[in-house]
């Protein structure tokens, strides 16, 4: 068995539809996921060890434990396999609406109310230079929320923090579907957002 696999997408190629097609989510999951999953299983060849009952997000929350000769490699294909494997699963065909319970409670303390928050963490994805990520993160320190971008596959797990929701703005996530229209992307964004997943991954980064 590898040490890492493609998860399986818990949903059909159109079942993002209308607001990430078909071929995009083909595409975006069969080649880019893929591809980077392949190659961070070639960057750790001769290293399984170091790997072995590790998730790669363990790997990528203590980035000094990494070799020199691969830690560059980790990060750019263990980076992007990990983001990968988020983004899917915190969308949904059923999604959208708002959250509930404590992680509401939470954004609603940190940002004011809800659409404020949209704004915030719309504002971050859409502003970023080139290629990389929107977040929303829970601070592993102090518990706190907040939204921050990564660029290229740069992950919050590396900067001591748990992503709870992450905006692919790579332009293969959108190019399709959207041209050069990234804004208009990130604002259906929050209409297949998986509530029910990003609260689950909320308490847990909180009971951690
Ligand atoms: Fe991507």
């Amino acid at each position: 068995m590898a040490l890492y696999e493609l998860p399986k997408l818990p949903y059909a190629y159109d079942g993002l539809e209308p607001f990430i097609d078909a071929q995009t989510v083909e595409i975006h999951y069969t080649k880019h996921h893929k591809t980077y999953l392949n190659n961070l299983l070639a960057t750790l060849e001769g290293y399984e060890k170091l790997a072995k009952g590790k998730s790669i997000e363990m790997l990528l929350s203590d980035l000094k434990q990494i070799p020199d000769a691969i830690r560059e490699k980790l990060i750019k294909f263990g980076g992007g396999y990990a983001n990968h494997n988020m983004y899917w699963f915190i969308l949904s065909p059923n999604g959208g609406g708002e959250p509930s319970g404590k992680l509401l409670k939470s954004i609603n303390d940190k940002f004011g109310n809800f659409t404020n928050f949209r704004t915030e963490l719309g504002k971050a994805a859409k502003s970023v230079f080139g290629s990389g990520y929107g977040f929303l993160v829970l601070d592993n320190a102090n518990k706190e929320l907040e939204v921050m971008t990564t660029k290229n596959q740069d992950t919050p797990y590396s900067f001591n923090k748990t992503p709870l929701i992450i905006i692919d703005v790579w332009e293969h996530a959108y190019y399709l579907g959207y041209q050069n229209r990234r804004a208009d992307y990130v604002d259906q964004f929050f209409n297949i957002l998986n509530w029910d997943e990003i609260e689950h991954r909320y308490d847990e980064a909180m009971n951690k």
